[in-house]
């Protein structure tokens, strides 16, 4: 088959890039390993940055978005017997909303299946040909056994972070850190007993009081590498909830209920650089992973692709290749940004065995808690900064 932007991997990257380009009059093909049906169960983020949702409207996928998403002007930061709100809208005029990765993909999918867009769900093998030439191609086995071919203008690698496309980049520069711990996450069938989210730092380990909906809870925990989920009974893991987010202070409750889901997720940062050789461009979890703590991931998915497309539309319909050649360093200015945040949030919340950086930690929060410039900066990387930063 032949196409002008062959994609790899339907994630919110790759859904929303075919999307964009769509929009932009630029024919694309996707192949994703998994089934329309996993992806879009698939629990991951939930917090949108307001240029998130600004281009998401943009581009047609706004109105579940704007009925069921919750607004929220910032979020709760808490140690024991202390919790302050950071309020973005006052510091920034800028917002966040809470709308799960799981509806954005449903929103994506389908809107892409309505223009008819060609996906190919459940492929094996996938490997990317010729990234060098003006006819790079991407190469799978299809869901029925029998090889496929797309033969394109560009291929672009938004297949996450176990994807085949980063290792055709030839000897790329990359930067890792593996942090000592993880997070046990769970989605429960209770009312959040917040009304925005908590961060909190305690002795025992960082805890995150999130959310999906009206009734339906996210929360996660500290735990060590390792952790085996099953040694976490749900008792176990609602004391330590409330220990961590202070449940009794100041007469605040935390709500314990039904756990419908729970697993054990590692963290680390990765930044892969050049995010393009040749035509083959790599967009989202692809070249980058970023500890959860600051919401980024999603967010930076949304931000490469943004700008992308129009980067892609240049190259193919109008024959300019300026935006194109300059799209691996103008997205990586965001990427460091948005790597830098989440280390800096990530290493301020979690605890660790050394006493020291326990009272760095609280001072820090103690800070941003008091000083309006302390919290700004919070504020504008949290609640994002401008596509194109
Ligand atoms: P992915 O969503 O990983 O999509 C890649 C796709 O490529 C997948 O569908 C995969 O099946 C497919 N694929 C892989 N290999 C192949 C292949 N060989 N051939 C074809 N297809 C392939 N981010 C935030 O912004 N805010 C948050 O609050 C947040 N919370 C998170 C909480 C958790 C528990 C986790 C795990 C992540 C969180 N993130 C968050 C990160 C966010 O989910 C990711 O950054 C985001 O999914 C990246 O999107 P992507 O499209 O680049 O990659
Ligand atoms: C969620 C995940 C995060 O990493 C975060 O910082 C805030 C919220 C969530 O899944 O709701």
């Amino acid at each position: 088959m032949r196409t002008q932007v062959a994609i790899i991997g339907a994630g919110p990257a790759g859904l929303l890039l075919s999307q964009l380009l769509d929009a932009a009059g630029v024919e694309s093909v996707i192949v994703e390993t998994r089934s329309r049906e996993y992806v879009e169960a698939r629990i991951r983020a939930g917090i949108l940055e307001q240029s998130t949702v600004d281009l998401l409207r943009s581009c047609g996928l706004g109105e579940r978005l704007d009925t069921e998403g919750d607004v929220h002007r910032g979020i709760h930061l808490q140690w024991p017997r202390e919790r302050h709100h950071l309020d973005f809208s006052e510091l920034i005029g800028r917002t966040v909303t809470v709308y799960g990765q799981t509806e954005v993909t449903k929103d994506l999918g389908r809107a892409r299946a309505a223009a008819g867009q060609e996906i190919v769900y459940e492929v094996s093998g996938t490997a990317v040909h010729d990234p060098e030439t003006e006819r790079p191609s991407v190469t799978y086995t299809g869901p029925d056994g029998r090889p496929g071919r797309i033969e394109a203008d560009v291929v672009v690698g938004c297949d996450g972070s176990f994807g085949p496309a980063r290792a055709a980049v030839p000897d790329p520069q990359t930067w890792e850190r593996v942090y000592p711990y993880s997070w046990l996450g769970i989605l429960a069938d209770v009312a959040p007993s917040t009304d925005e989210l908590i961060y909190a730092w305690h002795p025992d380990g960082f805890a995150l009081h999130s959310m999906r909906s009206a009734t339906v809870s996210r929360l996660y925990l500290q735990v060590p590498n390792g952790t085996d989920v099953a040694t976490w009974s749900d008792d176990r893991i609602w004391t330590a909830l409330a220990t961590r987010l202070g449940h009794g202070q100041d007469g605040w409750t935390l709500n314990p209920g039904p756990i419908t889901e729970k697993s054990v997720l590692p963290m680390r940062s990765f930044v892969q650089q050049p995010m393009r050789h040749g035509r083959l461009f790599l967009a989202g979890d692809a070249a980058h992973i970023v500890p959860p703590t600051g919401a980024k991931g999603l967010n930076l998915a949304v931000a490469d692709v943004a700008l992308l497309a129009p980067a892609l539309a240049s190259l193919l319909r109008d024959k300019d290749p300026a935006p194109a050649e300059a799209y691996s360093d103008t997205a990586l200015r965001r990427v460091w940004r948005c790597t830098h945040f989440s280390w800096w949030m990530t290493t301020m919340l979690h605890t660790s065995e050394d006493p020291f950086d326990a009272q760095l930690q609280l001072s820090q929060l103690r800070w941003l808690a008091t000083s309006e410039a302390g919290a700004t900066g919070l504020a504008e990387n949290y609640a994002g900064l401008p596509i194109g930063f």
